[in-house]
């Protein structure tokens, strides 16, 4: 039986129930003395019953335009659609509990759920075609990079060449000058092998020449070759560049060890050395090389306090002991703003016997240890070199 049958069945029964007398005799005797009088105020009330419009606008709502999409199937608990529309102007249904409606509703859910896929289909394969050529495009950057690296090397050691014929040919034309000029004094003082003694030769007083002359011209020679041996010797390390034998050091070690070398220096120079060490972690490192940093850096310094002063010398963890800082201070000259940009390029330099090399070869060891390097000066006050390193297990 449909609920709404049902429902009238209950009506029905309770109407025949209430009224037969032995239900009223006993309800009388149970109330007993219990006022039974109620009070009613006047109130404007809808009628239930719903007009035809009412009727219609709630079959719309489930799509039933027309008498042929009342289907009558019952399946909502109401014989009729009509019924269930009233039920629902009752507020007893929702009118969307109708089952071929539902099953409409989840006919368009699954095609819109249908298009959205096939959109998503779409999308996926155009996705995964600018995928390979974003792929395409990396690999391309990557190749040019390749080759830009390539020819920055190539323009870096055109570069190196061009400085280093200049950096020799200097002494060079000095040496061959003198070479030429004491050539020619023998010359003068002296036959030449295979050529009969001169006559001039024999009462020519050669001792100024051999005297004064040849031993300053003998001394120029020599600072130019050592000169040259000297670039050469700093280009040696420059070029090569060889990668760092890693180990686990003590870094303040390395700088102590260089100090070592130095400290004789230091006392000539009338140069105090302050160190204020903090206790580092552990690095990988090369300690050899790390210590000709070092030595570099500290020569600088003590090149900048010509009339004395002060080498500070600072380690301290950083980074939650992450990082181990270096800080190599002087109370030197400074360096002039304008040169703060050149100080790690080959062969700067503003000193008359300086290769300029001393910085970048500690430059290109610093940075084969995974570390840094920065410079602060201010013009007669002083220098300070800022070194960073990853610590071990950092
Ligand atoms: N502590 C410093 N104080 C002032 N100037 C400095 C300092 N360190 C470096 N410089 C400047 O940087 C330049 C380059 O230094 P670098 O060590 O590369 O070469 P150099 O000292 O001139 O020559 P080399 O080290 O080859 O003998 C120096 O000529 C100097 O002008
Ligand atoms: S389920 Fe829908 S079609 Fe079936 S009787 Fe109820 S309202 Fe009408
Ligand atoms: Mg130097």
């Amino acid at each position: 039986m449909p609920l709404s049958g049902r429902r009238d069945s209950v009506i029905e029964y309770l109407t025949n129930e209430s009224d037969t007398p032995a239900t009223d005799t006993a309800l009388r005797e149970a109330v007993g003395a219990v006022r039974l009088r109620r009070v009613f105020t006047d109130r404007r009330q809808e009628s239930l019953e719903p007009s035809e419009a009412v009727i219609r606008e709630i079959l719309l709502r489930v799509n039933k335009h027309t008498p042929e999409d009342e289907f009558n199937c019952g399946a909502c608990g109401y014989e009729t659609c009509r019924e269930k529309a009233r039920a629902v102007h009752q507020g007893l249904a929702e009118a969307e509990m109708c089952l071929p409606y539902l099953v409409g509703q989840l006919e368009k859910m699954q095609a819109d759920l249908q298009t959205s896929l096939s959109k998503l289909a779409q999308s996926y394969s155009e996705l995964s075609h600018a995928h390979d050529e974003l792929a395409g495009a990396h690999r391309a950057i990557e190749a040019a990079q390749q080759q830009l690296i390539q020819s920055e090397k190539l323009a870096a050691m055109g570069q190196l060449a061009a400085s280093v014929a200049h950096e020799i040919n200097n002494p060079m034309t000095g040496i061959l000058t003198y070479t030429r000029l004491m050539k020619s004094m023998l010359s003068e003082i002296c036959a030449q092998p295979g050529e009969p003694p001169q006559e001039k030769c024999a009462d020519v007083d050669r001792s100024p020449v051999l005297n004064d002359k040849f031993p300053k011209f003998l001394g120029l020679m020599e600072r130019e070759i050592s000169r040259c041996s000297s670039t050469v010797r700093h280009l040696l390390d420059f070029a090569k560049q060889s990668e760092p034998r890693l180990q686990l050091i003590d870094i303040v070690g390395s700088l102590e060890n260089a100090l070592a070398l130095l400290e004789h220096q230091m006392v000539l120079q009338d140069i105090k050395v302050e160190k204020l060490y903090e206790k580092v972690p552990g690095i990988m490192g090369d300690f050899t090389q790390l210590r000709q940093v070092f030595v570099n850096l500290i020569l600088n310094a003590s090149q900048a306090m010509t009339t004395g002063g002060r080498l500070i010398l600072e380690s301290r963890p950083l980074a939650d002991r992450q990082q181990v800082e270096i800080r190599i201070s002087d109370t030197g000259h400074g360096i002039a703003p304008e040169n703060l940009g050149k100080l790690f390029v080959p062969f700067f330099t503003t000193k008359k016997k300086g290769t300029g090399l001393g910085l970048s070869v500690a430059y290109g060891i610093i940075s084969r240890h995974g570390g840094s390097i920065e410079v602060a000066s201010a013009v007669g006050k002083g220098s300070t070199f800022t070194l960073r390193f990853p610590a071990h297990g950092g």
